[in-house]
């Protein structure tokens, strides 16, 4: 009975490869850096014995398969993955960006029952060759408020500062006059010390890519970009 109940779990895993509901939660998007490393990890592990555990990338490339305590590594992933069977943490090492997207931990208990839940994880490159730099890019959930501030803002005094959002204007300061874009009016704030832009009430609609750009009293144009990925309040 046991080896025909684990044919069938197995059969439903591996043929069907969807399953029901969003069992496993993540506590929320990840960020890396090329070459660095992260570790996925559901906040709700099942305590109950589990007979296969699956980690994918985007449904379909499978990355690792514990079945029964026996450990399946895709070729492609050998030496940079590591999994921790209690949390069921995958650690991916050695980031590249292509390793950005969305991951599936999927997980069948002895008792027969299917568990999965996504997260995603979004890689970037050191932005060499900007001038004005970024800690990472963002992450807010829907409703809430995050700022986007450089790393670096310039010591001199600035003529004209502007943020766009994928081109269109958010927020222009020159000579010491402020334009809003009326888009955006009521829920953005920046200081003009830190070049910090607060976005406030966030929408699905704000994830992309934020530039920044300042021309110095000297002339000098210095500009740099971040990312913000907005996501749903408990996915
Ligand atoms: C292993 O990973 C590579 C990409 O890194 C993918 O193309 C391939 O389909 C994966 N193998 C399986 C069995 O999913
Ligand atoms: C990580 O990347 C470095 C540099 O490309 C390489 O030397 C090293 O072998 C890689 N390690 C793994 C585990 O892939
Ligand atoms: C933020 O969203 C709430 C709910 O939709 C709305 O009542 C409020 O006016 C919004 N605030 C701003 C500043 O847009």
């Amino acid at each position: 009975m046991v080896s025909y109940r684990l044919y069938c779990t197995l059969w439903i895993l591996l043929c069907f490869g969807q399953y029901f509901g969003q069992d496993l939660q993540f506590p929320e998007p990840a960020n890396g850096a090329v070459g660095e490393s992260v570790v996925l990890a559901p906040v709700n592990p099942p305590s109950t014995s589990i007979l296969v555990t699956q980690w994918t990338l985007i449904d379909s490339t499978l990355i690792i398969r514990v079945v029964s305590g026996v450990t399946t590594v895709n070729s492609s992933y050998e030496g940079r993955v590591r999994f921790d069977i209690n949390t069921l943490a995958l650690e991916l090492q050695n980031l590249t960006l292509g390793d950005s997207g969305i991951y599936r931990l999927s997980v069948t208990t002895s008792a027969g029952e299917i568990r999965s839940g996504e997260t995603s994880l979004q890689v970037f490159g050191q932005y060499f060759g900007q001038d004005l730099q970024f800690p990472e890019p963002a992450n807010g959930a829907v409703g809430e408020s995050v700022v986007l501030a450089p790393d670096n803002p310039p010591s001199t005094s600035f003529l004209v500062t502007q943020w766009t959002f994928n081109s269109i204007f958010i927020i222009i300061v020159a000579s010491g006059v402020t334009t809003v874009n009326p888009a955006y009016e009521d829920r953005v704030s920046f200081d003009i010390n830190t070049l910090a832009l607060e976005l406030q009430n966030l929408t699905l609609g704000d994830s992309g890519i934020f530039r920044l750009s300042v021309t110095t009293s000297a002339g000098e144009i210095l500009t740099g970009e971040t990312s913000l990925q907005v996501f749903e309040k408990n996915i």
